[in-house]
């Protein structure tokens, strides 16, 4: 890791439900990340609005919106854990990313652009989040962000991979969970050795 501070990861479940699986992927990050990882999961999904280009400027957009741009602008990295809804990503999750891939007033920069991401799911079926992930890797071409490819994280089964109190005690996730959280950080230190050395240039 190249910073010497902690890096700071933005967590968003796609599952409003209280016990989510896929909420559960993102504590089990938080338990078994490789270390020097501040995971924060964001509890606010549920009060973004729907999207509305009419109010989508500095000044008019909804607090909860400002303040979920302001988290992903200030984070190094996001992970991104998406159920699958009709063989795509919920419909609250989509709506979340449409607040956070504009700049209409040319004036703050578009929060997703060039933000590394990794994207993880789980699913009870026997095909996990397969559709949905590449449902969401297709929003991330629009925005320009830069996802991890491998290692892909489908949790199918997920019904069997957790304990009672929601722990993740399935060894294979766990390993792949890491080395998801492993292939960001190395976005995340390539991005930040990259811009050392254009300030070390000027
Ligand atoms: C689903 N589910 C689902 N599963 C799947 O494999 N393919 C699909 O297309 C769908 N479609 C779908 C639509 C809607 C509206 C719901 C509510 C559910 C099942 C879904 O993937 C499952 O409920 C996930 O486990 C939800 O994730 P959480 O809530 O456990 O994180």
């Amino acid at each position: 890791m190249t910073a010497s501070r902690p890096t700071r990861i933005l967590a968003v479940s796609g599952s409003l439900r209280a016990g989510s699986h896929n909420t559960l992927l993102l504590r089990a990050a938080q338990k078994f990340n490789p270390g020097g990882q501040e995971i924060e999961i964001y509890e606010h999904l549920r009060e973004i609005p729907p999207y509305d280009r009419d109010v989508d400027t500095p000044e008019l957009r909804p607090a909860v919106v400002t303040e979920l741009r302001r988290l992903v602008r200030e984070a190094d990295g996001l992970l991104i854990a998406t159920p699958e809804y009709n063989y795509s990503i919920p419909g609250v999750l989509k709506n979340a990313l449409d607040w956070l891939s504009t700049d209409w007033t040319k004036t703050e920069g578009l929060p997703l652009h060039r933000k590394p991401v990794a994207i993880l799911g789980a699913a009870p079926t026997n095909f996990g989040t397969v559709r949905a992930q590449l449902a969401l890797r297709q929003v991330f071409v629009w925005t320009d962000s830069d996802v991890v490819v491998k290692p892909e994280v489908q949790v199918f089964r997920s019904h069997e991979r957790f304990d009672a109190d929601g722990t993740l005690h399935d060894e294979m996730t766990i390993e792949l969970l890491q080395g998801l959280l492993s292939a960001l950080q190395a976005k995340i230190d390539a991005k930040s050795a990259a811009a050392s050395a254009v300030g070390s240039a000027a």
